[in-house]
């Protein structure tokens, strides 16, 4: 045998090792190959017939022929018996039914967040996000909060060695957005929020909130309303209307709470709504000068609103959920209900 010859009978036994699909098909290949009767013993046994010059050439080649193709025969008799068994079938039957594991669904608080975003989305506003960790500054003090604020007290707050704290609000946020940007800001912060609140059907020490901010030239409280009606009928349903009654914020003034029109009884006075026909939602108002001063905004020339409310509270109300504890017990029965 010619040195190409055994060159190309190389080439050809690697391609079909390759090519074999089942262990039999491979059997046939090595047989063919390194098999007493095969093409490497007879190889080796030309070796005597060449001419002394080629002897070394010869014997080389036909060495790593065999290397070669041993190797890659183990080889592919690994990958083929795992897949396969003894005779060549394959060991996993693809046309049996598999075992259903169930599809997981969304937590009803990421709906409504994923649901809040998309709709003020459609009014130009974009998500702002701050850290769950907040400075006294951020949460209370440039929110036009006094240090002597109950709100401050260690039985609201969870305050951390360090002096921060747990933000208690989303409103901090606020704050972060108008300290790294110059006017007009229109932004949604859906994030957690943290009190010292004893568990109970309608409070959680974990909850959250969003909060929503603009500020431009000539932004009045109608504008307010204007997009709070919007956010309420596109969430709740069409025919919901939004009424303010007169509140008291530190960090804004005039300060409102915003109610919506009882989407269970449209206003007429239902149990859900105790009798009033109206359901509050949010808390609200004008941004207090003060918020503006802190931030370096001239409250001369911009104006702004802002609002702030709790996401469970909406997921509550708009699922029919009556006890805030089931949103957190991670009970697939329950969570499974609102694919
Ligand atoms: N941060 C307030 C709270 O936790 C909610 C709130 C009220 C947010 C009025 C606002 C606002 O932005 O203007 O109860």
């Amino acid at each position: 045998m010619t040195l190409e010859e055994i060159s190309r009978l190389k080439s050809e036994g690697l391609r079909e090792c390759e090519a074999a699909k089942t262990l039999p098909e491979l059997e046939a290949v090595r047989i063919r190959y390194v098999g007493r009767n095969g093409f490497l013993p007879q190889i080796m046994k030309g070796l005597k017939d060449v001419v002394p010059d080629e002897r070394s050439e010869y014997g080389r080649l036909a060495n790593e022929f065999k290397n070669q193709l041993c190797s890659a025969l183990d080889l592919r008799k690994k990958e083929l018996a795992s897949g396969g068994s003894e005779d060549g079938k394959p060991l996993f039957d693809y046309s049996m039914p598999g075992i259903w594991r169930g599809l997981g669904s969304k937590h009803p608080v990421s709906c409504i967040i994923e649901e809040t975003v998309r709709i003020f989305g459609r009014l130009g506003f974009t998500v702002a996000e701050g850290p769950d960790v907040e400075t006294a500054h951020h949460n209370f003090e440039a929110l036009n909060t006094p240090a002597h604020h109950p709100s401050l007290d260690r039985s609201d707050t969870f305050w951390l060695e360090t002096g921060e704290l747990l933000r208690t609000q989303t409103s901090p946020v606020q704050i972060r957005v108008m300290e790294s940007r110059k006017p007009p800001v229109r932004i949604i912060t859906p994030g957690r929020c943290y009190r010292r609140d004893t568990t109970d059907a309608t409070h959680s020490a974990n909850f959250h909130q969003v909060e929503g901010l603009y500020v431009d030239r000539n932004v009045s409280l109608s504008d307010l309303k204007g997009t709070l009606a919007y956010f309420a009928r596109e969430m709740m349903g069409p025919g919901v209307d939004v009424r303010f009654r007169p509140h008291f914020f530190p960090f804004t003034e005039p300060s409102v709470e915003a109610d919506f029109t009882c989407h269970v009884c449209g206003g007429k006075g239902c149990r859900v709504c105790k009798n009033s026909g109206w359901i509050e939602i949010a808390g609200a108002g004008m941004v207090d000068p003060r918020v503006f001063l802190k931030v370096g905004y001239d409250p001369e020339e911009f104006t702004g609103y802002a609002f702030g409310m709790g996401i469970e509270r909406i997921a509550m109300i708009k699922y029919g959920i009556n006890d805030i504890r089931l949103l957190y017990e991670n009970d697939t029965r329950f969570l499974g209900q609102f694919r």
